[in-house]
């Protein structure tokens, strides 16, 4: 696992649309073999949805080959509500990007059969061959997705009740109204997180702080479900200095200096995308001291 810490959510912001958009450029897309996404909502993903707008604005990043899957969706909420993920991601990105509705998968939380909608959405994602890279944000409470504590590490889609903590939390979006908020959503699993390629979660602000200790520095438990991240074999959360609060000063110096190392030693253009040595060459000329 990697960390990347920034200093505020805007660097943050910065450093997670510049990597997504590498990691699309480099993927090369096609209709044939797109490049597929996993998406989330929130506050966190809105900085970034800004800039992946920018970029698309200024022809240095096309979507149209890019196949989406939001991560959840609330129960019984229409789809037209300004609080439902549709309206979200509508309004924050797809709107704004060429990606092609038909290419957009989100939930839908007022299927007749909720369990049936899961498993499409499930079997729609294998389709595509899995999730080249999922996207994530956290709740206070170290969940991903709507995975609240307690949920099996190995979950899949499926409906889920919210924690009475997510539920406060999310009532900042329903005029500040407790009961407006649904109780039920639509999410998809740790599981169907974990398989993805990649996975990639932006973690900011101080409210967050316990949340991220608890999601790097302790064990993978069932009662931090991001924590199951430490398991993934490529995964990268993107910090800010405030969601460090609650780390070890050993824990942030020790991420850092590998940053440090890799812009100071081994130098950022030796590097590849995942932090890897990408020219042998230059790697035995670092290793060997010369
Ligand atoms: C909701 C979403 C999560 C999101 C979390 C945090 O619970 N289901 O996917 O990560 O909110 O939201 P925010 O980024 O606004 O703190």
């Amino acid at each position: 696992m990697r960390l990347v810490i920034r200093n505020k959510a805007d660097t943050v912001a910065d450093y997670v649309a510049t990597y997504i958009k590498a990691r699309i450029t480099q993927f090369a897309p096609t209709a044939e073999r797109p490049f597929v996404i996993g998406l989330p909502t929130g506050s966190s993903p809105i900085g970034v949805y800004k800039r992946l707008v920018q970029f698309c604005a200024s022809g240095s990043l096309s979507f149209k080959h890019v196949v989406s899957f939001n991560m959840d969706e609330y129960v019984g909420l229409p789809r037209d509500h300004p609080e439902s993920y549709h309206s979200f991601m509508w309004n924050h990105l797809f709107k704004h990007i060429d990606i092609l509705p038909e290419n957009v998968n989100i939930l839908n939380g007022n299927a007749e059969d909720l369990e049936a909608e899961c498993d499409k959405y499930e079997a729609k994602i294998k389709s595509y061959g899995g999730i080249e890279l999922f996207l994530g944000g956290i709740g206070p409470d170290g969940h991903i997705a709507f995975n609240e504590p307690g949920s099996s590490l190995q979950s899949r889609t499926r409906v889920k009740t919210l924690a009475y903590e997510t539920i406060l939390a999310n009532a900042r979006f329903f005029g500040g109204d407790v009961t407006k908020v649904p109780m039920l959503a639509l999410t998809v699993g740790v599981g169907t997180v974990m398989d993805a390629r990649e996975v990639v979660v932006i973690i900011t602000g101080a409210n967050k702080a316990i949340a991220l200790a608890k999601c790097i520095e302790e064990g993978v438990n069932h009662m931090w479900t991001v924590s199951a991240i430490q398991t993934h074999s490529r995964s990268l959360v993107v910090c800010d200095d405030d969601a460090t609060l609650e780390l070890h000063v050993k824990t942030v110096r020790y991420f850092k200096s590998i940053e440090q190392v890799q812009d100071e030693m081994i130098g950022r253009e030796n590097l590849g995308l995942y932090g890897q040595v990408a020219g042998q060459l230059k790697y035995s000329s670092v290793s060997s001291g010369n």
